[in-house]
């Protein structure tokens, strides 16, 4: 159990780098909390100053309201698992897990029973003789979640536990690491790099960039009202489209210039257009491969060439060249389209996002 805050938090490393850059964020006790961002952007750095292993350059990093910048590692109750497990490699499972127990002189009896009963929440009972030599990653990873777990942490701090794995295996430990939460019903904040990871096991996710919190949301949110123009290219799969144009008004109605054809806004896009005063102004416009739709020379947003057909089983992933850039199709119909063939495009235009091309925030979702 553990609420931690972020208060102003900055973190400038030796070299005068600042890789995290006065960030507030709240964690309430039992959420599980997601960062995510490009490699890079500060999430080991955040995570790194919460467990008390980077020191704080400014800003306070409070836990259950007490103020813990100076308190050390050992001393803030939190455990963290990372991408590389940090097993000890000449040390059996059944010492891997142990280990923090027998630092903490807890008697042996006690300790056999809880390293007993940890293997067997994470499946590891028949590997407790094994070295880390001789285990797979996941059941590596698994010995290292035991390794957090047997402490009893206030918190778990996971910093892309799964990335080391292949495909199909983070799936699987995914899924475990959801259940794994439900069952200790302690914080969690996890790191990954991997929108899709973040967008299905988290309910908070912090979006991070060049040490900044970009946004923090749910995934439905961050999917459909992203704030800003990175938000909306970082999360989803192929990523959005995006495309150059300028807003105008005809009989009354507005709507966003493409070199062949135009887009009509819906009626509240359009009063935010008005509002914020982009009639005549160049904007960028944004939509998901998911909301763009085969279409006929006359009613068409855009026209242009199919470059590439992917067929994936149940839809398939059309790659245009169009005067407006290249546009990606994701559409249920999986007739095939060939290279070269000439195609036209519509868009679902309440799914239509436009950006101010300076700041990059959003001025309609
Ligand atoms: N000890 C250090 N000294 C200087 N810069 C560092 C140090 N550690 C990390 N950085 C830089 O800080 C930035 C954030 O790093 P990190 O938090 O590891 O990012 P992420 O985990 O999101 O990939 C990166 O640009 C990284 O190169
Ligand atoms: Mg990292």
């Amino acid at each position: 159990m553990a609420e931690i805050i972020l208060k102003n938090i900055t973190k400038e490393y030796e070299n005068g780098f600042q890789a995290v850059k006065n960030i507030n964020l709240e964690i309430k006790d039992n959420e599980f909390v997601i960062l995510v961002g490009p490699s890079g952007c500060g999430k080991s750095t955040t995570l790194r100053m919460i467990a008390g292993l980077e020191d704080i350059s400014d800003g306070d990093l409070l836990i259950d309201g007490e103020k813990v910048n100076d308190v050390a590692p050992q001393h803030r109750d939190i455990a963290m698992v990372f991408q590389n497990y940090a097993l000890y490699p000449h040390m059996t499972v059944y010492q891997n897990i142990a280990y923090s127990l027998k630092l903490k002189k807890v008697p042996k009896n006690e300790i056999d029973e809880r390293v007993k009963s940890v293997a067997k929440s994470l499946g590891l009972e028949e590997l407790l003789d094994r070295r880390p030599g001789q285990l797979s990653g996941g059941q590596k990873q698994r010995v290292a979640m035991g390794r957090a777990i047997i402490r009893q942490p206030k918190a778990f701090l996971m910093d892309e536990p799964l990335s080391n794995l292949d495909a199909k295996l983070r799936g699987q430990m995914r899924v475990e690491i959801a259940d794994l939460y439900q069952r200790l019903n302690t914080t969690f904040i996890y790191v990954t790099h991997d929108q899709t990871e973040a967008m299905t096991l988290g309910t908070k996710i912090v979006v991070m960039k060049d040490g900044e919190i970009q946004q923090i949301d749910n995934p439905t949110n961050l999917f459909n009202y992203p704030v800003n123009k990175f938000v909306a290219g970082f999360i989803g799969t192929p990523t959005m489209n995006f495309f150059d144009s300028e807003c105008f008004e005809e009989n009354g109605k507005v709507y966003l210039k493409t070199a062949n054809g135009k887009i009509e806004l819906t009626e509240e896009k359009a009063n935010k257009v008005k509002e914020g005063n982009w009639i005549g102004k160049k904007v960028i416009a944004g939509i998901r491969p998911e909301h763009v739709m085969l279409s006929d020379a006359e009613h068409c947003a855009f026209e242009g060439e199919v470059n590439v057909f992917e067929l994936l089983g149940s839809n398939a992933i059309v790659y245009i060249d169009t005067p407006d850039g290249r546009i990606v199709m994701n559409t249920p119909h999986v007739k095939r389209h060939e290279h070269g063939e000439k195609i036209y495009l519509s868009v679902l235009e309440e799914k239509l996002h436009i950006f101010d091309p300076e700041t990059e925030r959003v001025i309609t979702n």
